[in-house]
């Protein structure tokens, strides 16, 4: 599985930020899941660039929609990748809520592939409705993405399904495994429908929203998710290491 932690803006000290790296080499020795962190870009070069080769991989939050040019303040892909990221979480619902629509998503995306990060798609409805119209949502964010794009970019992009309803709440709030396993194959028929004689089902599709140790096996198991994408839990050293023992 791949196992993303989001580090959003919970690690703010430099020696936090270095031990939970030493933290996650040491357990990415003992796990067969891909573990990659997404720490705040002033820390991704320092944590990721240079050093010898490890298990763990980087990623940045967020990557601008722009390239080079008069653009203070923006994190460019370019720039993200120099510094080390592989990774480039892209359409968080904390970024949308900030004003990123699906055509500035899709930019963003469109910036990382150009620049060899592996875009982490993130999407995900803010409630639920009787109706199902949630699931309209969910096609309109892959559509935006999707239709610019050749189907080997398509491949390349990792999904995160994140309702919104469900991040940063305790683990009773989080989406339960047989209502995530409906939403991952609804995404994957919503795919395929992009990827016509292409293997869709090689398109990893993650999970994200309140999981903890206590209820990531659960989620795991028969959910048919490739992995997670993990904000509050995966930013300390001790709950990052229950979260892999537990999905072990
Ligand atoms: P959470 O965040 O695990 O703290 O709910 C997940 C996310 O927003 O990526």
């Amino acid at each position: 599985m791949l196992i993303i932690g989001n580090w959003k803006a919970y690690v703010e000290r430099r020696d936090d930020a270095k031990d939970l790296v030493t933290a996650a080499k040491r357990l990415a020795l003992k796990t067969r899941h891909k573990l990659v962190l997404a720490p705040s870009a002033p820390y991704l070069g320092m944590l990721a660039g240079g050093g010898k080769r490890s298990k763990v991989g980087f990623g940045v939050q967020d990557v601008s929609a722009v390239t080079v040019g008069a653009a203070t303040g923006e994190v460019t892909a370019g720039t993200a990748r120099q510094a080390g990221a592989t990774y480039a979480i892209i359409g968080h619902s904390e970024r949308r809520a900030m004003g990123d629509t699906d055509p500035i998503v899709s930019e963003k995306v469109k910036r990382a592939l150009t620049n060899s990060l592996t875009p982490v798609l993130c999407i995900g409805e803010r409630e639920r409705d009787a109706e199902a119209q949630y699931l309209g949502t969910l096609r309109a964010q892959i559509a935006a993405v999707y239709e610019p794009l050749s189907a080997r970019e398509r491949l390349q992009i990792v999904i995160a399904y994140e309702p919104v309803w469900a991040i940063g709440k305790r683990a009773e709030d989080a989406i339960r495994s047989t209502d995530l396993a409906e939403m991952i194959l609804y995404i994957r028929k919503v795919i395929a429908t992009y990827l016509p004689g292409h293997n869709a089902s090689k398109v990893r599709i993650l999970y994200g929203g309140s999981v903890d140790a206590s209820n990531i096996r659960e989620l795991a198991g028969g959910s048919r998710t490739d992995g997670f994408l993990i904000g509050r839990a995966s930013t300390d050293p001790a709950s990052l290491g229950a979260l892999l023992k537990a999905l072990a």
